[in-house]
């Protein structure tokens, strides 16, 4: 079985949203590729690494504004998709790698990005990976360099989600019950104090910032802009 294909989404075509898991027509590529430019405001000689990066969706559209960019993924399935869309729309300098996101400090040497990311993946990683995927991010940038986490299902605003708490309590019960990773469908819900306490352990900046409205998961989501001072 695919490692997200089946477990985390189940796409009800081969389109780009919904093997990213999204459905509906709220959900714009150009517009949240767009926020990420803004918020990383990349340039031509950057290398960049976009962690689970699925398949390409965003990606392809970072690759135009900076030297080389990375993207690693343990979805089989959907780097399938990503190659197919590298070499049809010939993006010379976008490499995907087929790998645990846990690894990347394997498959990079330390201080090789100017900038990292990882998007609307964060909820997929339990408390501890989540605090070592922070620790390899940091180690892959540079110094100087910019880590952005976007799109994390915010614990404090857990109800703006759910309509009913029996749903979330339901699902929770579900994963106990059936041994599934995850405390709900959706992953794992992150408090905001815990990157900001991650980041003042390791004397980092950390901005938590608030989604635009013009963005579908704004009522639940937030964004993390993490500064490598050395
Ligand atoms: C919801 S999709 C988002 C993909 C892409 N970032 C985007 O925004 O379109 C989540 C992605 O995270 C990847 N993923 C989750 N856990 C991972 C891990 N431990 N290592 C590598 N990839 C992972 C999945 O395979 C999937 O491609």
């Amino acid at each position: 079985m695919d490692k997200f294909i089946g477990k985390w989404a189940n796409p009800l075509d081969d389109s780009l949203l919904e093997q990213s898991a999204r459905r509906g027509k709220q959900y714009d590529f150009d517009q949240i590729a767009e926020d990420i430019k803004e918020k990383l405001r990349f340039e031509k000689n950057d290398v960049v690494l976009d962690v689970c990066c699925g398949n390409v969706a965003l990606t392809k559209r970072i690759a135009p504004l900076c030297k080389k960019i990375h993207g690693v993924d343990f979805s089989a399935t959907l780097l399938k998709t990503a190659e197919k869309i590298i070499i049809e729309e010939g993006i010379s300098n976008l490499e995907t790698h087929l790998s645990d996101a846990m690894k990347i400090d394997e498959l990079f040497p330390a201080g090789t990005f100017d900038k990292a990311y990882c998007y609307f993946s964060f909820q997929y990683f339990s408390p501890e990976k989540r605090e070592l995927l922070l620790e390899k991010l940091l180690r892959v940038t540079k110094p100087g360099g910019i880590i952005f986490i976007g799109d994390i299902p915010d614990k404090t605003r857990m109800w703006s989600f759910y309509e009913t708490k029996f749903k979330f309590y339901r699902e929770r019960i579900s994963h106990i019950l059936k041994g599934k990773e995850g405390e709900c469908d959706l992953g794992w819900w992150v408090y905001p104090q815990e990157i900001q306490a991650w980041g003042a352990k390791h004397k980092l900046n950390v901005s938590i910032l608030k989604q635009s409205e013009k963005l579908p998961h704004a009522h639940y989501r937030f964004d993390v802009l993490i500064q490598k001072t050395n």
